[in-house]
């Protein structure tokens, strides 16, 4: 995986909690811990998820909302409800989250037991087994794991069935021949050099095959996190170059594939709003969606985009890290509102979801361009379909909180210099391979808490 991002100058930003807030001032939304009443003469008002405000009473205020807290239910069958919008926002038409119970997948919930063992605890031990109850990607980050998809989708419609809600299960495409051109940590097992496209045509062929018998199962895929964004910032990186045409053709044939299946929905990676929500990266990169996607012969079972995959940015940041400095969309949100008419306005569908798994706490970067387990993150907002925002489908966790982002290790043939930066959590261990210290530090400053 791979970001770019500024150096900026450190600031210092004044905090201040008053016991009443001001008008026009903040009075709630996810993560808000100030106050929740308004000056006299003012009604706080749900303006998103994240953001309600003390509007004047005269002006429309009266009239709103407030925040309500969002969660997911769990239940112990193995699914999960994601909780369907309880404000006003109406839900974006045709969003495929909708009407369905998303599945656990057993081999993160694995992980999170086994996890969960090594922790003394109590407290922390309980916090981190409730994890395994909140819906992440599975990522098929190697050919061989394509074979589990196949279980995975049998135990979801039977799920389905029995509960009498259909099941959705989120899966990752990642495995481009040269994959992650522009870093190293998570290059990958095909080399264009040596049969990687037919190699990369012959994986999702098996995914296709996989889904083929479970038409009652929904599929929400993310296909290839950083790949089209390296197209459109790295070229200067030869491996990235090199690999262009093939992207092209691979990510096309995905898209293709997974659209000769009705019940298959698919966001392409977009990274996030310190990699192409600078402003000048905005236009290139809706013109490559665009053209791809048309290219593809406009699938319609391609949804959208999905934004800070594996990333560390928040949706509605309070306030702007001062490592953002340079670029106004410094959240997730602004480099949604910026992109989506840029894609509507050309033919690509503006919707969109975002990872905020590991996106609880703010602040803890020294660069934008820092992504390799960034010491002290928390895990973030839930899965939501609340999320506030029209354009946004959902709030997902795409990374798996707890699995690796590279190693540390600096002789390893994958090491890539963010892996040892001094905000980079260390000793790490390979990229995708599980790193207990770094979950247990998830688990801790969950924001909100776990
Ligand atoms: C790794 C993959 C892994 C994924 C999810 C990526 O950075 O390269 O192997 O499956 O993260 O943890």
């Amino acid at each position: 995986m791979f970001s770019t991002g500024l150096l900026a100058l450190v600031a210092i930003l004044p905090a201040f909690v008053n016991a009443q807030s001001p008008i026009f001032g903040q009075c709630g939304g996810i993560g808000w811990s100030g106050a929740t009443t308004c000056a006299s003469g003012s009604t706080c008002t749900f303006s998103n998820a994240y953001y309600s405000q003390c509007l004047p009473s005269s002006n429309g205020g009266g009239g709103g909302t407030t925040t309500t807290p969002v969660g997911t239910t769990t239940k112990p069958s193995g699914t999960t409800t994601v909780t369907t919008p309880v404000t006003s926002q109406t839900p974006a038409a045709g969003n495929p989250f909708t009407g369905h119970n998303i599945f656990l997948t057993p081999f993160y919930a694995a992980e999170v037991a086994a996890a969960a063992a090594n922790i003394t605890d109590a407290t922390t031990k309980a916090k981190a087994l409730s994890v395994a109850n909140i819906p992440t990607f599975t990522w098929f980050d190697t050919v061989s794991k394509v074979p589990s998809l196949g279980t995975y989708l049998a135990s979801a419609s039977a799920q389905g069935k029995s509960s009498g809600t259909p099941s959705l299960v989120q899966i990752i495409v990642y495995d481009l021949p040269d994959r992650d051109c522009a870093a190293a940590a998570s290059n990958g097992e095909f080399s264009i050099a040596d049969n990687g496209q037919a190699n990369y045509f012959n994986y999702i062929d098996q995914i296709v095959a996989q889904i083929k018998p479970f038409p009652d199962v929904r599929v929400v895929a993310i296909i290839e996190p950083d790949s089209l964004a390296n197209l459109v910032t790295n070229l200067s990186v030869q491996k990235c170059a090199n690999a262009q045409t093939t992207y092209l053709a691979c990510v096309t044939y995905a898209m293709q594939q997974l659209s000769t299946l009705s019940n298959v929905f698919s966001y392409l990676d977009a990274g996030h709003a310190g990699w192409l929500g600078w402003p000048a990266n905005l236009s290139p990169a809706a013109q490559l969606f665009t053209s791809l996607y048309k290219s593809a012969g406009s699938p319609s079972t391609v949804r959208g985009l999905a934004t800070n995959v594996a990333n560390y940015n928040a949706l509605v940041a309070a306030s702007p890290d001062p490592i953002t400095q340079g670029n106004n969309n410094y959240d997730e949100a602004l480099y949604i509102a910026a992109l989506a008419p840029l894609l509507t306005s050309s033919g690509f569908p503006a919707h969109f979801i975002v990872d905020q798994g590991r996106s609880g706490v703010q602040n803890i970067r020294q660069a934008w361009g820092d992504w390799c387990n960034v010491k002290g993150a928390g895990f973030g907002t839930r899965p939501t379909l609340n999320t506030g925002i029209s354009a946004v489908d959902a709030i997902v966790w795409a990374k798996p909180g707890g699995e690796c982002d590279g190693t540390s290790n600096s002789s390893a043939a994958r090491f890539d210099f963010h892996c040892a930066l001094s905000d980079a959590d260390q000793p790490a261990p390979e990229a995708g391979t599980w790193f207990q210290e770094f979950f247990t530090t998830l688990v801790t400053k969950a924001n909100p808490p776990l």
